[in-house]
């Protein structure tokens, strides 16, 4: 039996995240690409995809010309987001999507989309951080007393702190202790902090040169430390995450997924 390649929507495929899926996809049969959009009024618009392998398509803005479709990878902005879920709610494609920004209106027809299509949305769609999650969701759980202090380190131009992941990462912990991150982060330590007050989630962030991106979650016992560490070393790894991503959600059920749905379950 032939299994036919996945029918592949890259919507935002000019953009950093665009380019690194398109030269992924040059070299991985699992899938066709089948339309590259870009924002209406792009200097791409019409233009020949020249990214990797040739791959004879050229980038377009109008989702009513679009052929049909399996799934549509989304890297745009709220904007974008918004016209790619229209188009896979008409035409019951999934969607996987690594946009942030999202307004609480847009969260919402997000999740009621789940009703209908097969949605897979993630902040940060390396692997080794949905792993890493899921192991710190586990140790903070199981360590419910030690203490846990977030440390990320990114480039010099990252214009956000901390970052997206880390407090992800927090989020998981403080909800693993039936707790809220809102109630237990701790983001600022200057001058006379007092005593560490018990169950709060420190933040520590480092910037500078190019760190791709470094998360490190420390369980502080009496005597007895874990550490569990993620080291980014190249940005391509969101999209081999997204294309995976794509993949196991091609066909699959409607529903909210997350990344950690694909990987294995425990055992
Ligand atoms: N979840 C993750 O792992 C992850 C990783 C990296 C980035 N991100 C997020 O992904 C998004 C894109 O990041 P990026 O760094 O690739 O951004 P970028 O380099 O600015 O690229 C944005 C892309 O979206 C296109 N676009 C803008 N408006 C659009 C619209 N209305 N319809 C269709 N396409 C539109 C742009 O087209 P033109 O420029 O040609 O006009 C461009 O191709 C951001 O929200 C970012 O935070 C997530």
């Amino acid at each position: 039996m032939t299994i036919r390649p996945v029918r592949l929507a890259i919507n935002g495929a000019s953009g950093r995240m665009g380019c690194a899926l398109l030269s992924l996809l040059g070299e991985d049969n699992r899938f066709e690409l089948v339309y590259a959009v870009v924002a209406p009024g792009s200097v791409h618009d019409g233009q020949p995809i020249v990214v990797g392998d040739a791959l004879p398509l050229r980038y377009a803005h109008d989702w009513t010309q679009a052929p049909a479709l399996d799934v549509v990878i989304d890297f745009s902005g709220p904007a974008g987001l918004t016209t790619a879920l229209d188009h896979c709610l008409a035409h019951d494609a999934a969607l996987v999507s690594g946009t942030t920004g999202v307004d609480a209106a847009l969260e919402e027809r997000l999740a009621a989309a789940g009703k209908n299509i097969a949605v897979l949305r993630a902040a940060n769609f390396s692997l080794g951080v949905a792993v890493l999650t899921r192991l710190l969701r586990e140790a903070a759980a199981a360590l419910p007393d030690w203490d846990l202090e977030i440390v990320e380190a990114h480039h010099g131009r990252k214009q956000d702190a901390p970052s997206g992941t880390a407090l992800a990462l927090g989020q998981a912990a403080a909800s693993a202790r039936h707790s809220t991150l809102e109630s237990a982060a701790v983001y600022n330590r200057q001058g006379r902090t007092g005593e560490r007050v018990d169950g709060s989630i420190g933040f520590s962030v480092i910037r500078g040169g190019d760190i791709v991106g470094e998360h490190t979650a420390m369980l502080v016992g009496q005597g007895e430390r874990l550490e569990l560490v993620h080291r980014a070393t190249d940005r391509s790894i969101f999209a081999r995450g997204a294309l995976q991503a794509a993949h196991w959600l091609a066909g699959r059920t409607p529903g909210q997924w997350q990344l950690d749905d694909l990987i294995a379950p425990p055992r």
